[in-house]
């Protein structure tokens, strides 16, 4: 592979939708930020300097990191942030993969302008196990608030309720013609008739997982979070933040005399309040450059618009992530582990816990304050790194290395009202062996209301050997996992009011964060993390950490 080199200068740009104008933290002066292009095979140097006051740091998600933990970038686990005049070099090899991931920033609220394509070509002279596409376009997903973000989420903390919803869901940074004051803010594909699209679909919205479909179109899935699929077509896609989802559009044939909306708007299970609006692009037909006709312009035809499924419809969820299988041919095996080393379960929920004399509590009562919490471990973040802690043998007073592997008292999960709701705080992480074959089961509780999770592994893609609803029964639900070609990814929703399995292979050096890909949960302490040992052998041993390492 070759090597690659990308500068990033953190600034503050203003930026205006929706008539409202604010300073935002850009790489590059841009919004959403650059974009990223790389091959297999090849190496990064990211070079990413601060200009602005607040900490930064920035993730390269979906990205394996092999025995290269030190450029992972979550805040406070694979390193301190950069300050204010630092610099840093992400320095990975992208090896053994190949599709659509992205970047963003990895600390507080930050990625909500934060982020960007990390886009992964075959190697030179490999193929897609689909026809070549005429042309490869990146769609981005986000969130639009009027306000600072940082200062949304600084304010729900210290009130203990939930943050302010965003004011506009955002395709390529723009919100569309749907919301006030945002006509000219549309993201336009022209396509061409009778030509294959791929388009690379990035959730990078911040709390919201998305129905998303084209008018009168239909797409054919080929890949999710970086790996191949078996293709479906299907005209709506559910995307939650932190996946990646490739899918090729065939236009139709002949110029049709119409232009066609896409739109994309919430899947939403939990209780809370959330950002119920919709986000419009525009799919437009160019007018084949020999016909004398201009192209007609947009106000003169009519908008076909797309049909969504309802906000919670979970039923339609769950066809949807039934249907992705992983391609497992002979050129693109599935290696789901056969065999497993060591099984854990998860709970994943959302529950209250008693204010601090700081806050002013507004939670769903009195004098609580919202946590979010794994096993009834609700995460705290230490003051410096966990890898770093972890590689220099000074874990003393970071973190302590007895995350719960099960539940401490189990209870009837999704029962109303459930009988165990008692969260402790901790930094906690579950150490493995290098090499430990894992089985994960993920269990969603209704202590709050049943909610969709997804939960996001860094280092390691998972295969999702079953998923079901209700309670786990580990005597009946293993005897249906699909160990032949589960779908392989980095995030996966934890089903509403259900459960999912994962299994994985422990075979990289490192402390791995664990996390729901909804930032206010998140924030809430949904998260925790896995460190991995080094093996026997020198290739099997995390790489020393680089000099220009920022120190906490
Ligand atoms: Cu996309 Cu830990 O994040």
């Amino acid at each position: 592979g070759s090597t690659r080199h990308y500068h990033f200068e953190i600034r503050h740009q203003n930026v205006t939708r929706l008539c409202h104008t604010k300073s935002m933290v850009t790489v590059n002066g841009q919004f959403p930020g650059p974009r990223i292009v790389a091959r297999e095979g090849d190496r990064l140097l990211i070079k990413v300097t601060n200009h602005v006051s607040d900490n930064i740091t920035i993730h390269w998600h979906g990205i394996r990191q092999l025995r290269s933990g030190w450029a992972d970038g979550p805040a406070y686990v694979t390193q301190c942030p950069i300050q204010s005049g630092q610099t840093y070099v992400y320095n990975y090899t992208i090896s053994g993969q190949r599709g659509t991931l992205f970047w963003h920033a990895h600390i507080s609220w930050l990625r909500a302008s934060l982020y960007g394509p990390l886009i992964i070509l075959p190697k030179l002279n490999a193929r897609y196990p689909f026809p070549k596409p005429h042309k490869e376009v990146p769609i981005l997903f986000g969130e639009w608030w009027n306000a600072d973000p940082e200062a949304v989420i600084t304010q729900a903390l210290q009130t203990g309720g939930g943050p302010n919803v965003s004011d506009a869901y955002t395709i390529n940074g723009l919100p569309g013609p749907l919301y006030n004051c945002s006509h000219k803010d549309t993201f336009k594909l022209k396509v061409k008739p009778g030509k294959t699209y791929l388009l690379r679909f990035i959730n990078a919205a911040l709390n919201d997982e998305l129905f998303f479909s084209i008018a009168n179109h239909t797409v054919t899935v080929v890949e999710a979070d970086a790996v191949y699929v078996k293709p479906f077509t299907t005209n709506t896609l559910l995307i939650a933040p932190g996946q990646t989802t490739n899918v090729l559009l065939k236009t139709k044939s002949h110029y049709p005399n119409a232009t066609f909306l896409m739109t994309a708007r919430p899947y939403a299970t939990g209780l809370g309040t959330f950002d119920n609006s919709t986000v419009a692009a525009i799919l437009e037909y160019k007018t084949p450059l020999n016909t004398h006709h201009s192209s007609p312009s947009i106000k003169n035809l009519p908008l076909l618009k797309p049909l969504l499924p309802a906000l919670n419809d979970t039923s339609f969820a769950t066809k949807f992530t039934n249907k992705l299988r992983s391609l497992a041919s002979s050129q693109f095996p599935a290696n789901v582990p056969q065999k497993v080393d060591k099984q854990f379960f998860f709970t994943v929920g959302l529950g209250t816990t008693p204010c601090q004399k700081n806050q002013t509590c507004q939670g769903p009562t009195n004098a609580t304050k919202f946590s979010a919490s794994l096993n009834n471990v609700s995460y705290i973040q230490p003051t410096t790194a966990l890898l770093q802690a972890h590689f220099f043998g000074q874990s003393n007073g970071v973190y302590t290395p007895d995350f719960p592997t099960k539940p401490l008292l189990p209870f009837n999960y999704t029962g109303t009202p459930p009988n165990n709701t008692m969260v402790s705080n901790g930094t906690k992480v579950l150490v493995l062996p290098f090499n430990t074959s894992v089985e994960l089961v993920m269990q969603d509780t209704s202590i709050l209301g049943a909610e969709s999770h997804p939960l996001h592994l860094h280092g390691f893609n998972f295969f999702v050997v079953g998923q079901g609803f209700g309670n786990f029964d580990p005597n009946k639900d293993p005897k249906n996992f699909n160990l032949v070609d589960p779908v392989e990814r980095n995030t996966v929703g934890v089903p509403s009011g259900g459960w999912v399995a994962i299994r994985f292979l422990a075979d990289n050096p490192g402390v791995w964060f664990m996390h729901c890909h909804l930032e206010v949960h998140t924030s809430w302490g949904l998260k925790m993390a896995w460190l991995v040992l080094d093996g026997k052998l020198p290739n099997q041993k995390l790489l020393p950490p680089p000099a220009d390492l920022p120190k906490c």
